[in-house]
């Protein structure tokens, strides 16, 4: 196995790390987002910082910046393994730009098909990078009221249903009630 000591030149220290992560069973890929660690660091103005600690003791810190109801961008900082520093960095470049509900739904498969290969014994790795981001982005929801969901997700305007419906006026959903009554007909009072 190749050694590392500090008294190489940085560019030999990788090259002999990424021969041992190799061997180890990383891909190239996975390798390749742990030397870099594009996504390492903290966002000075996040609107949310959530940490998750693991069962083995590794722990993550997760910024997140939400903007029009996306992620705009995340950083971790990490405390942990190469296995769970590649994975939160996969992890970010699978999510930034998707609404909140899709980042909500990445799971670990994403991931470990987005790093291709890492050992078996590292797979939890994953979980804890992916439970991180899970917890932020959760709390940021509950702590914004949902609002940015909300606009990620609604489409600006109420939709017409029909001819005689008036702009502006949102579909009503029980009898009585004012607003546009749709195909149905009726529920607002209005003839169909
Ligand atoms: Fe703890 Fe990898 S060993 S996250």
């Amino acid at each position: 196995m190749p050694k590392i000591s500090s008294d190489q030149p940085v560019a030999d220290q990788n090259a002999n790390l990424r021969a041992m992560l190799s061997e180890s069973g990383y891909s190239d890929k996975a390798i390749d987002y742990y030397i870099r660690k594009p996504h390492m660091g903290i966002i000075e103005n996040a609107d949310q910082i959530s940490e998750m600690t693991g069962t083995c003791g590794d722990s993550m810190k997760v910024y997140l910046k939400v903007e029009n109801g996306r992620i705009a961008d995340v950083k971790y900082q990490i405390l942990g393994c190469p296995g769970s520093i590649s994975a939160a960095m996969a992890a970010v470049d699978l999510v930034r730009g998707q609404s909140i509900d899709e980042a909500l739904a990445l799971d670990d498969a994403d991931v470990f098909k987005s790093l291709e290969d890492i050992p078996v014994k590292k797979h939890h790795c994953i979980q804890l990078a992916v439970k991180a981001l899970q917890k932020a982005i959760t709390e940021y929801r509950k702590h914004n009221g949902g609002r940015d969901l909300i606009a990620a997700t609604v489409p600006a305007g109420p939709a017409l249903r029909s001819a005689g419906d008036t702009p502006g006026e949102t579909c009503c959903t029980g009898a009585g009630k004012p607003g546009n009554c749709g195909a149905a007909g009726g529920c607002c009072g209005k003839p169909s």
